[in-house]
């Protein structure tokens, strides 16, 4: 196999550093199976699995902000779930003050699920319609049996004053319908507070709200991280809040971490190119405006299917032989090749090395057959115009060779490397610029 996943991972499952963290996630993995059509399902067939959270360690301490960065469909949301025990895991630990809750079964998890509470991101869907204010935040209180009346009735006004929904008279009886949707997401953590929590899992608290209230939204959760000695996992696509709102910075790409570090150390020098990417496209001006995802080189790839070696690698600007090529990647660069000729030349070139559906098979070669007449000299002629058309594209990197055996051209690939996490200058990256340190210099 063209991959292997190195060792070098700088989270010991034992580690210990400093206090005993809140939370400690080693290895956490979520898998989803992903059951096709009826008629696949009629037949339980599994069509595959999309590794949603794929070996993800890291350590939360108390009273810290972990901000959880990536775009959309790397995870993060899964990841928060799985923190809070609304998905099931499929390997690795969770540990919260040393216990274990990553298998759990769902009762005896219920003593802690008080401690560990997630907002959601869509604050409309997170409220039922029909329950007022009042009874939606008594409902948490009534499930976990935790406060008599006279005891709910203090709590809910409380928690309602302290999200600045008051006079609480005024808001104890509307439906979130009457609400605002900052006054929705405020009532929201009101429901998450109430229980007396310690760690807060937040979706994207803000990023469905008015550009107007979200500040304030933050602001609310620190003030409230102050009163309550929380501990927040603020999950986001937007890298620019996290500067201001969080003590360190995981970023994710595809179920994976792929850098964690104290935020002013990941922004002042971030270290994987795509943590270098996110950075570069956030609009400096005006800190506000959430990260656009035309990142170089095309679109976050299909989670079912990851890219070989570093999934990163296809889009990465910064990547070399080790990087995992496939023969996926030379379809990719054939089809932009083809958006940049004429109608002419795209049609001539295709008749020679047809649908490339060889091309998707994975694997350290990858093999094109000449089409109707033509000859493997033809389909070499191709390539070597792909490659004068852009030489320096890091594809070409990790070829070693192209032969022929009279009948297809085989694309030989040099072996690809998966990066865990290795420490580097004060964080952890996963690339393979970096060496694990003690092993070398770093090659940057
Ligand atoms: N219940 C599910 N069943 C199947 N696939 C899922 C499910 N939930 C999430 N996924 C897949 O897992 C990946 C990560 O999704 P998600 O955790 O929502 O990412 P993010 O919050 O970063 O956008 C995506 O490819 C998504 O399609
Ligand atoms: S290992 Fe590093 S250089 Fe290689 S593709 Fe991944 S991020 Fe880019
Ligand atoms: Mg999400």
């Amino acid at each position: 196999m063209p991959t292997k996943r190195d060792t070098g991972s700088a989270l010991d499952r034992d580690a210990v550093n400093g206090p005993e963290p809140l939370l400690a996630v080693r290895d956490l993995e979520v898998h989803f199976a992903l059951q096709g059509n009826f008629v696949q399902r009629l037949l339980s067939r599994e069509t595959g699995t999309v590794k949603a959270v794929d070996g993800v360690s890291f350590d939360v301490q108390p009273g810290e902000v972990l901000a959880v960065v990536g775009e959309s469909g790397s995870g993060k949301t899964t990841l928060g779930r799985a923190l809070t025990g609304l998905v099931a895991t499929s390997d690795g630990s969770i540990r919260y003050r040393g216990q274990e809750v990553a298998d759990m079964s769902d009762r005896s998890f219920r003593p802690l699920r008080r401690k560990i509470q997630m907002v959601f991101q869509d604050p409309h869907a997170s409220l039922n319609p029909a329950m007022d204010l009042e009874t939606a935040l008594a409902h948490p209180l009534r499930i976990h049996g935790v406060a008599d009346r006279a005891e709910t009735h203090r709590l809910v006004r409380d928690a309602l004053e302290r999200v600045g929904l008051s006079p609480v008279e005024r808001f104890l009886g509307k439906l979130p319908g009457d609400l605002s949707g900052g006054q929705k997401q405020r009532a929201v953590i009101a429901r998450a507070i109430i229980l007396g929590p310690d760690l807060l899992v937040a979706d994207e608290p803000v990023s469905m709200l008015d550009m107007s209230v979200r500040a304030k939204i933050l602001q609310l959760m620190l003030d409230l991280k102050r009163d309550l000695d929380l501990t927040y996992v603020y999950i986001t696509h937007d890298l620019a809040t996290a500067k201001f709102f969080c003590d360190r910075v995981a970023i994710m790409y595809l179920g994976r971490v792929v850098e964690i570090g104290p935020t002013s150390q990941i922004f002042a020098d971030p270290k994987h190119p795509y943590t270098r990417a996110l950075l570069a496209a956030i609009p400096d001006p005006d800190p506000e405006r959430s990260l656009p995802t035309d990142l170089p080189r095309g679109e976050i790839p299909d989670a079912a299917e990851p890219p070989s070696g570093c999934a990163f690698h296809p889009r990465c600007p910064a990547a070399f032989d080790r990087c995992g090529w496939e023969g996926r990647d030379l379809r990719s660069l054939l089809e932009s090749h083809w958006l940049t000729v004429d109608e002419e030349v795209y049609e001539r070139e295709r008749a020679v090395v047809g649908t490339l559906d060889e091309l998707s098979a994975p694997g350290a070669t990858a093999r094109i057959s000449p089409q109707g007449g033509h000859s493997v000299t033809d389909v070499r002629s191709v390539l070597d115009r792909v490659r004068a058309a852009d030489p320096d594209e890091p594809f070409w990197s990790g070829v070693t060779s192209i032969d022929d055996d009279g009948s297809a051209v085989t694309v030989h690939f040099a072996a690809g490397e998966d990066p865990a996490l290795r420490t580097s200058g004060g964080v952890e990256v996963a690339c393979l610029l970096y060496e694990p340190e003690g092993q070398g210099q770093d090659t940057r």
